[in-house]
């Protein structure tokens, strides 16, 4: 089997069986974001395996598909009272979304007639199909199989179901690696601007720039309880990195409101803005190749050809800084490394 063959004929199906739907945007989550997503929990789950000798195959392979089933996702389910409709596990209930068009896994679906499962559990039963057809053995089959359905964690679960279900560091792995991703560091970040700025903008007409960067340490004290519950010492090592990570960058952010002319056209102000320029369908891997190859690159031209005082091209320029060393370290959560 040529296995980089292979790999590639998986993403092509998880990318087009994400276009399937009609929709963009459900809840927290639009058409870039689950693409993205994928791609990110992909690489820190192989980074966090390669770490402690888990096997990396299988998580690269469970990385791509476990959320092969989330378009089905619609508007959380709610009961008269407004509460969340959750199931016997715990698992809030969706509302089911229906394709527009087809594909074998759309097919695969319908015929195991998944409608009534949470999108780990039928993400785990597409994945055992398409990966016997591709001819991987049984007992590799049966590992990824486990890794996906494991990516969600029953709310009550007892300890021998836990012992069950997470026997495998893989299992573990791919749940830290998915918890974090929407929860802690730039990544989340990124995730929440977006879901903030939709919802200004529904309500309000717009984003307000201030307002949302005075509440940004809130948002990252509120993620403080995820660390720990994390399954594996490797992921909580990352996570509270990342948690005083984006601490440090929301406290400059704040410094940054001192002196708003500079910062918004140089600084991290000025990427929250550029960020919220797009609010339809935000692309992380696009937003953030376009501030390394075209916006950090245009003002610092803009800041050597310009006609500014001495003291203003240095705050320009440390803005500048701060958003190079921002990039980096947002690439490099990107790539799982940090
Ligand atoms: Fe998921
Ligand atoms: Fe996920």
């Amino acid at each position: 089997m040529d296995y980089q063959k292979v790999l590639t004929e998986l993403e092509d199906l998880v990318l087009e069986t994400y276009s399937l739907w009609d929709h963009n945007r459900i809840g927290f989550q639009w058409r870039h974001y689950t693409w993205n997503h994928t791609k990110r929990v992909r690489a820190m789950g192989m980074e966090l395996g390669r770490k402690v000798g888990g096997d990396v195959k299988k998580l690269e392979l469970a990385g791509t598909l476990h959320d092969i089933t989330k378009k089905y996702d619609g508007e959380i389910l709610t009961d008269k009272e407004g509460k969340r409709v959750t199931s016997s596990q715990g698992f809030w209930l969706n509302e089911k979304l229906k394709p527009s068009q087809q594909n074998v896994v759309t097919e695969l679906y319908d015929r195991y007639d998944l409608y009534n499962t949470v999108h780990h559990d039928s993400g785990a039963v597409i994945t055992e199909k398409i990966l016997v057809d591709f001819g991987f053995d049984t007992d590799f089959v049966e590992a990824v199989r486990s890794i996906v359905f494991a990516h969600l964690k029953p709310i009550n679960i007892t300890d021998d179901d836990f012992k069950i279900l997470y026997k495998n560091i893989e299992n573990q792995i791919l749940y830290d690696a998915d918890t974090m991703d929407p929860n802690i560091g730039y990544t989340a970040f990124f995730r929440n601007i977006h879901i903030h700025a939709h919802f200004a903008i529904q309500r309000n007409g717009k984003f307000e720039l201030q307002g949302y960067v005075e509440g940004l340490p809130k948002f990252v004290d509120s993620k403080d309880s995820f660390v720990n519950h994390l399954l594996t010492d490797v992921a909580r090592e990352v996570a509270a990195n990342r948690q005083t990570r984006s601490r440090n960058l929301v406290t400059e952010m704040n410094q940054e409101l001192e002196n708003l002319e500079i910062n918004r056209k140089y600084g991290l102000l000025g990427v929250i803005e550029y960020f919220v320029s797009e609010v339809e369908d935000p692309d992380f891997a696009y937003q953030l190749n376009y501030l390394q190859n075209e916006w950090i690159p245009q003002r610092q031209k803009q800041l050597t050809n310009g006609n500014l005082s001495s003291a203003e091209r240095d705050d320009a320029q440390a803005a500048i800084d701060r958003v190079t060393t921002f990039t980096n370290d947002l690439e490099a959560e990107y790539k799982g490394l940090i």
